[in-house]
Parts: C-alpha cells; structure tokens; sequence
C-alpha cells in the first residue's frame, strides 16, 4: 500500500498526460511556453481570482506574495513582522525570515488546525505587515475573521493554500480568499505535477504584475530589470503535467472526500478523526487522527506494512534555527499548547483518491488494533 499512489493515477490519465508531454516536447518551448498561460487561465478561472502566476514551487508562491508585497528587513526600527502558524511546513516560516522579515507565532484551533483568529489580535505590533494563515491538510483557516482583523488593521492576508488547493470557503475557493494566495503543486499534493511547482493568486493588477516579474528575475520586459527577483518559474512540463490533471481533478476531490468519510465511519469510536468545520470543504490534503500513544501506533502500522506519516512533529517556534528568535520573544515549550499538543499526537494515513474499499478497511482495523492493543497494556490485560 502507497501513502499516496501516484501510479495508480498515472494509469489512469496516461494517454492525456503523454500527449501533453509529447506537445511540450515538438515545440519545445520548456520555459514560459503556451502551456503555463493556459494553465494559468485555467487555474485563475477554477478559482475566480483575476490572476494566476504559476511559480516553480509553492515554497517560491510564498517568497513572491512577500517580495511582492514588499515585506521585509523593514527599517532601522527592526524587520517587518508577518503572523503566521507555528503548526506548519517548515517553507512558511522559511520564506517569512529569507524575506527579512520575522515571523511571529500564535496559536491555533484545535479543530482545522488553523490559525486562531482569536489570538491574532494581541500580536499586532507597528512593525507587522501581514497575516499569513495556512490551510491545513485541505482545510481553508478561517479567512473572513482573519481579513477583517487584517483590515480593521491595514494588514496584507496570505494564505498558505499549499494543501488545500481544490477546498471551498463560504462557497469561494482556497487561494482566492485573501490579499493573495500560494499553493504548492508539489507531487503528493491534490493537484500536484511531476517535479516542483506552484502558483500565486490574486486580483490585484499591481502585485500581480509584481510577482510575474519577480519569478522572472525582475524583468518587467526582456533584459529589462525593474526588481531584484528570482528564477522561479514553472516549467512548461509541469504545466502540461497540470492541464492534464485538472480534466481529473473534481473527481479524484469526491473521491478524496468520500475515502474520508468512510475512514471516519470506520474509526470515529477508537481515535481522534479529523473535522471539518462548517462552510467549508477539505481538499483532503492528507487524512490525520489523532493519537495518545503515537510512537505504538506509528509501529503497528508499520509492522502491518501499512505507511503513515507525522505533519509536523516539531512545531516552529521549537525548531533549531528558530532558537535564537524564540527566546528574544519569549517563546519556549508550552508557548502555543494547542499547536504543541496537536504535534504530539497526530498521525496521517494513507490518502489518495484511489485508495480501494478494501485498503481503507485494512488501515482503519490496524488503527483499531493498535489502539486496542494499547488499552490493553494500559488496563495491565
Ligand atoms: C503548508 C505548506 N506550505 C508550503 C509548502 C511548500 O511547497 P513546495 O514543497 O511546493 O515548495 C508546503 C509543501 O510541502 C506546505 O505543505
């Protein structure tokens, strides 16, 4: 069994993946060639943004909405200061700080896993810039909060679609929710290409025109530098890659959806399932429980050859590079107890949209033994 199949998918799109592949490879025009426009038409249309900018990565989605927004070192004052979530991929942090700037943590929700727009309030300083939530496994933060408290105080919102490109909000698509937004279309994602990849979204003319420059080294024309920038461009190849999975793309999301929906039928008397909160749907990024005793389950899984994984074991402000700045700001172990409790427990199963019936059995009766196996050397059984 794969945590995610992407053989399985490719045998089902693999005459409309090889034609466009084949297309790339008779005009070859690898970098910014027809298929990254189209894509990018296709893509700003599914989301009802007025632009799209694909990027070499999500990670890079992310360094264009900050470089375009022009948050930064800020002044002699100190850097500016993005808030953000410490329960996260490392990139979101990452790209805050290789920006110049700082990120400054606060809790999140205990279901979603997002940011709580409860405790954004109090970290707004003069230095801070921006809010950058992040969607979670699939599940949009709760962005109507957030861009009020954004507006009430003259703050940009980037949202960190990285895994939840495909969900909806209040009826409105995850990378269209806010000031801009970044997804990631990293392989294991929902639409995720063959290699690196990723796209910004907004409907904002100027920071679009900002971050397709940037991408491009700056170049507002040909050899013509207006901004300091970098190489992160999508390839054509991956935006051929794309096109074709988007003709699959709704119907592997149903199929996600369902496959959750029947893990959760299955497991909801013997562990933590996951929730998602009302108006809105999940792009089921990933399907995560929640566990006492993680470390036995992740170890009766793996002998039943069943893979797992941990997003994320460690949150930010507990990271190594993250030492220094964690204690000029105070924070340390017990800082953000949601976020640290939710990295002690969780633990994703294998999700795809073409998990079968019978594999989503296996996994959820392995996950019901562990955890009986558990009660029992707890009840000294
Ligand atoms: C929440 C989050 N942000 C950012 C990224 C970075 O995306 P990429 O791997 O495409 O650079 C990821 C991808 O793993 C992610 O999950």
């Amino acid at each position: 069994m794969e945590f995610v199949d992407l053989q399985a998918q490719y045998r089902r799109i693999a005459a409309s993946v090889d034609a466009r592949i084949r297309t790339v490879l008779e005009h070859q025009r690898f970098i910014l060639g027809p298929e990254v426009a189209e894509l990018e038409e296709r893509l700003a249309a599914r989301v009802g943004a007025k632009h799209c900018i694909a990027c070499a990565s999500g990670t890079d989605a992310l360094l264009l909405a900050l470089m375009a927004l022009e948050v930064g070192a800020g002044d002699a004052g100190g850097p500016d200061e993005v808030i953000t979530s410490p329960f996260t991929f490392f990139a979101t942090g990452e790209m805050i700080t290789l920006a110049g700037a700082q990120p400054v943590f606060v809790d999140i929700e205990p279901v979603g896993y997002n940011l709580d727009p409860q405790t954004i309030e109090a970290a707004i300083t003069p230095r801070t810039r921006a809010i950058l939530p992040v969607s979670l496994y699939g599940q949009p933060a709760e962005m109507d909060a957030i861009n009020a408290i954004a507006a009430r105080h003259g703050l940009a919102v980037i949202e960190d679609a990285a895994q939840s490109f495909g969900a909806l909000y209040k009826g409105r698509h995850s990378g269209n929710l806010s000031t801009i937004g970044c997804t990631s279309f990293f392989p294991s994602k929902p639409l995720g290409c063959y290699g690196d990849g990723g796209a910004c979204f907004t409907s904002d003319g100027a920071l679009a025109d900002a971050m397709r420059e940037l991408r491009n080294h700056g170049q507002a024309a040909r050899y013509r530098h207006t901004r300091v920038g970098i190489n992160g461009r999508l390839d054509t190849l991956q935006a051929a890659v794309l096109l074709a999975k988007l003709d699959v793309f709704d119907e592997e999301l149903t199929a996600r959806a369902e496959i959750a929906d029947r893990y959760t039928a299955l497991l909801q008397d013997a562990v933590q399932t996951p929730r998602v909160l009302s108006e809105r749907t999940s792009a089921w990024a990933q399907y995560t429980i929640e566990v006492e005793d993680r470390e036995a389950v992740e170890t009766a899984l793996q002998t039943d050859r069943i893979p797992t994984a941990v997003h994320y074991p460690t949150p930010l402000h507990l990271q190594p590079v993250y030492a220094e700045l964690s204690r000029r700001r105070g924070w340390a172990l017990g800082s953000f107890a949601v976020a640290e409790r939710a990295a002690r427990r969780v633990l994703s199963l294998p999700m795809h949209p073409y998990l079968e019936p019978a594999e989503i059995e296996r996994v959820a009766e392995a996950v019901k033994k562990a955890r009986s196996g558990q009660a029992a050397v707890a009840s000294g059984r």
